[in-house]
């Protein structure tokens, strides 16, 4: 370890910076880390002493808090102490695309950055190294660079004029798995121009990744493999849900088709799920970023290229919502439909463009009733999420067993799966949670009103089990 650093200090306390802070710290003891955050509800969160109220929940999480909190690893409000007293900062802040303005829809919304940025270049003493964690537009750190150096004629009042490094260190890990991909990464990306930046980097990962798992490249390169990763992942989820419908009007079956190719050493079994279409808050963001990138640089065609994998992607989704009212005789209006998760994965209570929010809102508009379970995301969480544009009415009385006109078009949160589908007249399975591999359909059968329909976008669903219990059946991807 560089015996230069002693503290770390990573702004943004979110889905990034806790767990990424936490197995830093778990796994350097001898470094302070100090994750703060505007959001002061956020960083009570994170210091409750029931870790089971952590702001986010990632399997393994817990564990290290309770290990490493108040001894290396602090939580904090204080944004301006902590970045005056550490010798690394992270910008692990979110940078969502922006809703209006020059780039509009694709382009990211850099505000947060810049204004970390603002703050580190105000409050920093000495040599300060910043990290950009978050996932930026390429030549981000340029921006970065400018504003801390322009800091330096301005900040007379400093005994001591500071000095800054920035260096580019992308965060692969997925929600859900964060903390296994955390400790054991396929590699660390550090892109840089400043040896020693790099190396003091290089030396906090090198606790306990091996060395040449630790790649070094330029900043830009570092900035654009990260997009880039994203946009190939999503990119393959696109291919395969495309290859669905094309399964589901031909008699084969996506399965087995994703099984026969990724046997192809070249192309590689994973990331090869047809499902309901990808969510989460990186891979539409990150591949319109991309986008706009290729079209600022009048590259037409690429544009056309990665904006496909989006388009592909919505039109995916309104696929499923379409299919489940055509199986329904062309109307959901007043029918209750059960639906199985809300994230946009299993194992994490995110639900940033997840699927659900989409498909729901489309069932919503054609008047369903429906019964959401999702066994971590909460309650105001949905309620959020579905009014954004939508402004569906929500009834907290719905009875289990309505169908009328009153209460078309309105949801409810279920917290028990055992009563939930009584008189129901679809399941439509959104997020893979374990617990819904453990459905007893004979047992569901006996209370849904028939015809009854089970949809499963997520290929979790034992068909026989399902028929066997006189249910109809539809999967993602299956056309025999
Ligand atoms: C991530 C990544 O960092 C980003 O690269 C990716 O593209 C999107 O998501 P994430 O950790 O998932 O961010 O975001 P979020 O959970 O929203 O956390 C960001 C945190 O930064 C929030 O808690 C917010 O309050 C905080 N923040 C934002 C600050 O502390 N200061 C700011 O100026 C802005
Ligand atoms: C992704 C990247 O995997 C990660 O490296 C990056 O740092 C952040 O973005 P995340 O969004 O957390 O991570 O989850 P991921 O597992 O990639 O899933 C994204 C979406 O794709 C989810 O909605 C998931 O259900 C879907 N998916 C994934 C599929 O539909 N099929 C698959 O085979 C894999």
């Amino acid at each position: 370890m560089s015996s230069n650093l002693k503290k770390i200090c990573c702004i943004g306390a979110g889905y990034v910076g806790g767990p990424t802070m936490a197995v830093i710290a778990d796994k350097c003891p001898n470094l302070n880390v100090t994750v703060v955050d505007i959001n002061k509800e956020r960083i009570n969160l994170w210091n409750e002493s029931d870790t089971s109220n952590l702001p986010i929940y990632e399997p393994g999480l817990a564990d290290i808090i309770k290990r490493c909190r108040g001894k290396n690893l602090f939580f904090s409000n204080k944004v301006e102490e902590n970045i005056a007293d550490s010798d690394m900062i992270f910008i692990s802040v979110n940078t969502p695309t922006k809703k209006k303005g020059l780039g509009a829809g694709k382009a990211s919304d850099l505000k947060w950055v810049e204004s970390c940025a603002r703050k580190v270049a105000k409050h920093s003493i000495g040599h300060t190294i910043v990290v950009e964690k978050s996932t930026l537009p390429v030549r981000t750190a340029e921006v970065i660079k400018t504003i801390l150096e322009a800091s330096k004629n301005t900040n007379s009042k400093k005994s001591i004029n500071p000095t800054f490094a920035v260096l580019s260190n992308p965060e692969f890990l997925a929600e859900g798995t964060a903390i296994n991909d955390l400790v054991n990464p396929d590699r660390v990306l550090i892109g840089g121009d400043n040896e020693n930046a790099i190396q003091t980097l290089h030396e906090v990962y090198k606790n306990w990744v091996s060395e040449d798992k630790i790649l070094h490249t330029n900043l830009w390169s570092s900035e654009l493999a990260k997009l880039t990763a994203n946009a190939f992942l999503a990119q393959r989820i696109s291919s395969i849900n495309s290859i669905s419908a094309i399964c589901e009007s031909t008699g084969a079956d996506v399965r087995e088709v994703a099984r026969a190719i990724g046997s192809d050493s070249r192309i590689g079994s994973k990331f090869l799920d047809s499902g309901p279409g990808f969510g989460g808050s990186c891979f539409k963001k990150d591949i319109l970023n991309l986008v706009y990138l290729s079209e600022y640089f009048g590259l037409k065609e690429v544009a056309e290229f990665w904006e496909g994998v989006v388009q592909l992607n919505n039109w995916h989704q309104n696929r499923i919502s379409q299919l489940v009212v055509k199986k329904l005789f062309g109307s959901v209006s007043g029918k209750k439909i059960n639906i199985l998760g809300f994230a946009f994965k299993s194992n994490t209570n995110d639900t940033r463009e997840s699927s659900a929010i989409k498909i729901c809102k489309k069932l919503l508009e054609e008047g369903a009733i429906l019964y959401i379970h999702d066994p971590k995301v909460e309650e105001k969480q949905i309620e959020n999420d579905l009014k954004i544009t939508f402004n569906m009415k929500r009834n907290e009385d719905l009875s289990p067993n309505l169908h009328n006109n009153e209460v078309e078009g309105s949801w409810k949160k279920v917290n028990n799966l055992s009563e939930a589908f009584l008189d129901s007249d679809a399941v439509l399975v959104l997020t893979e949670w374990e617990e819904y591999t453990k459905i007893n359909w004979l047992d569901v059968a006996s209370q849904m009103r028939f015809p009854a329909w089970i949809f499963d976008s997520r290929s979790i669903i034992d068909p026989i089990k399902v028929k066997e219990a006189g249910l109809n059946f539809w999967r993602i991807g299956d056309g025999t």
